[in-house]
């Protein structure tokens, strides 16, 4: 019997990790990719589960490192995708690094579109498989203080209910999963300037419940899932708030506290 075989973008730590966790549970074999070494320790974990798992330590986004992913999978039957390694950038946009701006606008977008170009193309051939995108509810507003990380959230939310639309006929599913602030490493790790601000300091959602939601709604082959209670009221809101007020409301979370300086 074909072995199920799923592939997971960022999954050495955070919700990347939790969905392939929830894959594995489900009897896929898996293989896992990020850009640091960290991905053999959540590999580890993920075999102790009893899954069989491969890992690539590639930066994805740079083409080079998404065609080193290809190249492993181009001549496999992939039943589940999940394409949810990104990065954020907070901070003033005129204070970001250009190179770091468009790191972010390759990696969330760029590189996004095109793994779901070959991939989809892949599963509409075969008739059949199931996609995960990790977008963002971030999407639904301008961020001041994440502004590009926002847009290219926008961009992707957009692009999945197009995608999921497109591919109805064609046995290939394609769920948007947008979560709201989630407890993950995102907002700690230098790279991503997220330290200060206040967002950082808050309770949020958790990470294993978040992927559970985009899991069963991929398994539902629904077009998208916001999971939390209050989540879904704030998106619920940004259909019916002003552009200017949704900018607002994000600046308070977002705006670095510089009196912790
Ligand atoms: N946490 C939230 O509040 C939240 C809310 C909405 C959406 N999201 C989205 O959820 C997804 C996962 O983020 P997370 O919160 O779980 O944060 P995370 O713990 O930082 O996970 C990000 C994953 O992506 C990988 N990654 C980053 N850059 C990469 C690159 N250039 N090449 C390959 N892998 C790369 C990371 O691995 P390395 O460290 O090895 O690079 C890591 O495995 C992202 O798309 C994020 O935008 C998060």
């Amino acid at each position: 019997m074909h072995e199920r075989f799923a592939v997971i973008t960022g999954a050495s730590s955070g919700i990347g990790y939790e969905l392939a966790r929830r894959a594995a549970e489900d009897g896929h074999a898996l293989l896992i990719c990020a850009d640091e070494p960290e991905i053999e320790d959540a590999a580890d974990k993920l075999r102790r589960l009893g899954a069989s798992v491969e890992t690539m330590n590639i930066d994805l986004s740079a083409r080079k490192g998404f065609e080193e992913m290809w190249s492993r999978i181009a001549d496999r039957d992939i039943d589940l995708f999940f394409a949810n390694a990104g990065r954020a950038l907070g901070d003033a946009f005129h204070e970001q690094d250009w190179a770091e701006i468009r790191r972010r606008i390759d990696l969330n977008t760029i590189q996004t579109t095109l793994a779901l170009h070959r991939v989809g193309r892949k599963m509409a051939h075969r008739g059949q498989g199931r996609i995960l995108v990790t977008a963002s509810i971030g999407g639904f507003a301008p961020g001041p203080f994440a502004a590009v990380y926002n847009a290219t959230k926008a961009y992707l939310d957009s692009l999945c209910y197009a995608l999921h639309d497109e591919w109805k006929d064609s046995g290939v599913t394609l769920t948007c999963l947008m979560p709201g602030p989630t407890e993950t490493p995102i907002f700690t790790r230098d790279r991503n300037r997220l330290q200060d601000a206040p967002i950082t300091a808050r309770e949020k959602d958790d990470p294993g419940e978040v992927a559970r939601a985009g899991y069963d709604a991929m398994m539902a082959g629904e077009s998208g899932v916001v999971p939390g209670f209050t989540s879904k009221v704030i998106t619920m809101l940004s259909g019916v708030l002003p552009e200017s007020l949704k900018a607002r409301i994000h600046r308070a979370g977002a705006e670095p506290d510089r009196t912790k300086d």
